[in-house]
């Protein structure tokens, strides 16, 4: 079930997130973080188990990210990650976005959505805000996809 997250989340959240950022395949997120996007995100649980999340973030104008999207490794092929983007994509959608880009490691899996491979360079300069506290902003190897929204 995918569901907006909630306070309880948090932590699961930061630990899945975290798991892949241990092996540079994500974005590291502190609690702090997580806590203060927690709006942004949507989960999917079964049971008592975090087994996916993704945040959709207003970025800068008609622009949108999706951020943060992980499916636990015991579950994956199974369409949680589908569901999780899906979903982000009809929220941005609804919000009125015209355009939503992502940074990834994963370019085949956003290219099944439609996310086409763009200059970094061409993204808006206050994108870059979060990159201020990455240990790789000077040597940013992830790839930036958008999708433009009919
Ligand atoms: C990338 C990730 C979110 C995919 O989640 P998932 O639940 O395994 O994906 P799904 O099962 O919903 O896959 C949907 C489709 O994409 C395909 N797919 C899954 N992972 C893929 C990948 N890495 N590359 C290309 N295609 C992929 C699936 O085979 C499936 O195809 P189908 O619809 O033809 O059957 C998951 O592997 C993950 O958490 N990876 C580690 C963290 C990460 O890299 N996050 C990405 C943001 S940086």
């Amino acid at each position: 079930m995918v569901r907006p997250a909630k306070i309880s989340d948090a932590e699961a959240i930061r630990g899945l997130v975290n798991y892949y950022a241990e092996q540079e395949r994500m974005l590291h997120r502190s609690l702090e973080s997580i806590y203060g996007s927690l709006r942004d995100f949507h989960v999917c649980y079964r049971d008592d188990r975090l087994l996916g999340c993704a945040a959709m973030a207003i970025s800068w104008g008609e622009l949108g990210e999706i951020r943060s999207l992980a499916v636990d490794p015991n579950m994956q092929k199974k369409g949680i990650g589908r569901k999780l983007v899906e979903h982000a994509i009809a929220e941005g959608k609804a919000l009125g976005l015209k355009r939503i880009f992502t940074l990834t490691y994963e370019p085949e899996f956003f290219a099944r959505f439609g996310f086409e491979i763009v200059d970094k360079e061409t993204l808006p300069t206050k994108v870059w805000r979060d990159c201020l506290h990455c240990p790789k902003a000077d040597a940013c190897d992830e790839i930036a996809m958008i999708l433009e929204i009919e």
